[in-house]
């Protein structure tokens, strides 16, 4: 797949120079960051959206029967799942999901129960609504991340604790949770009232021979389950997707359509529904390619590593990597500087996802294999051999 140059033209926050250089003291950095694509959009998708826009004017719309029949057969055809029309609320985005719940069904200083390294935004959201919140760390048994039933089990059945997110597959650390980790996960949330967000933005992009269990697999068990989702980072639409929640439960349901309502949020785009509607039902093709690069960056990068004191901790989902550089560096800061400084490669800190990240390292490898080899060779070449 060619990565497409006129992306770089593109005011993207990615490559802004005034973001590389707040974060990383230079404008001019090699941006393997934020989770952005680097490759052409799919090609269906250009067209419909070319289409679109040259089509009468853009009025007020709504989602047509034709959309939800695209986004219904993508979840049969790919999880086996029957999704019910009337469960699924579209929102501007997913973190707006999860910051209206929160608001909706706890008070402040209540805990929100997540697992760092996690997705940075999580922790945001729950400062921003004043609720505390509360880790249940991953902890990393050999190469592998898992979850600390013990420890969940300690924070759920806390009176204040009400809410719990996981991400699944999990960002930075690229675990895909199996269907009995996620089974016990809600049995714990089940036994202690709970509600369990499980935000899947990440679901279809699956690598090797991992199965993606969604949670709705288990609203039938427990129905205090919300799964947000989007198609955002599968067809790289961060910058016009829109995200939608599942929910079956009722009151949980009418309680944040009817914030939605109040603030006006449900408005539909045009070029989004289009962009998704065309993406559903055409774009799997694309998504397959994607993914086959994906995996062919993780193997080289691991060839890469082979006898390297870098260690990769291999992705099972997500188009991000994360490395292990504790037996090189001691300290974060000095690590992130001299990293950046000996690479020119921007990358996540891992401890920007929590302190459990720290002198971890995380890298964006939806791009070419040669750019993704070259920048590995760059970090091996870059870190101090003692
Ligand atoms: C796990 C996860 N959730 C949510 C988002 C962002 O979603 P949204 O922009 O819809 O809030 C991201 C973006 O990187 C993500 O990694």
């Amino acid at each position: 797949m060619e990565i497409d140059k006129k992306l770089a033209e593109l005011p993207l926050t990615k490559s802004n120079p005034k973001t590389l250089e707040s974060l990383f003291g230079k404008s001019t950095i090699e941006p393997m960051w934020v989770a952005d694509m680097e490759f052409e959009i799919a090609k269906p998708i250009q067209e419909a959206l070319k289409k679109r826009i040259t089509n009468s004017g853009f009025g007020y719309e709504y989602k047509p029967e034709s959309f939800f029949a695209s986004q219904k057969n993508w979840y049969l055809k790919h999880y086996g799942i029957e999704l019910n029309k009337n469960h699924i609320i579209f929102s501007p985005s997913i973190t707006t999901t999860i910051s209206i719940l929160i608001e909706n069904f706890t008070s402040k200083g209540d805990g929100v129960i997540i697992q760092p390294p996690v997705f940075m935004e999580f922790r945001e959201v729950i400062r921003n609504t004043k609720r505390s919140v509360i880790k249940n760390p991953l902890k990393l048994v050999g190469k592998q991340y898992q979850i600390n039933i013990q420890d969940l089990e300690e924070k759920a059945i806390v009176d204040n604790n009400k809410v719990l997110i996981i991400c699944n597959p999990h960002n930075p650390v690229g675990r895909v949770w199996t269907k009995e980790e996620l089974k016990q996960i809600v049995t714990i949330c089940k036994e202690n009232n709970i509600i369990l967000i499980s935000d899947e933005i990440h679901k279809d992009i699956i690598l090797f021979d991992n199965q993606f269990t969604s949670a709705l697999q288990f609203v039938n068990d427990y129905e205090k389950i919300v799964v947000c989702t989007s198609e955002a980072k599968t067809f790289n639409l961060c910058g016009i997707a829109d995200a939608m929640a599942i929910i079956s439960n009722d009151e949980i349901r009418n309680s944040i359509s009817s914030t939605f309502k109040k603030y006006n949020l449900g408005r539909t785009n045009a070029l989004t529904r289009v962009a998704l509607e065309s993406a559903y039902n055409q774009g799997y093709p694309w998504l397959l390619d994607v993914i086959s690069t994906i995996e062919k960056n993780s193997k080289s990068i691991e060839c890469e590593l082979e006898n390297s004191k870098i260690v990769l901790i291999k992705p099972e989902g997500t188009y991000q990597v994360w490395l292990d550089f504790r037996k090189v560096y001691s300290d974060t800061k000095e690590m992130f500087v001299h990293l950046t400084e000996n690479t020119g490669i921007g990358l996540n800190a891992g401890h920007w996802f929590g302190r459990e990240g720290a002198l971890f390292m995380r890298m964006n490898i939806a791009t070419t294999n040669e750019k993704v080899i070259d920048a590995i060779k760059r970090i091996k070449k870059a870190v101090p051999t003692k």
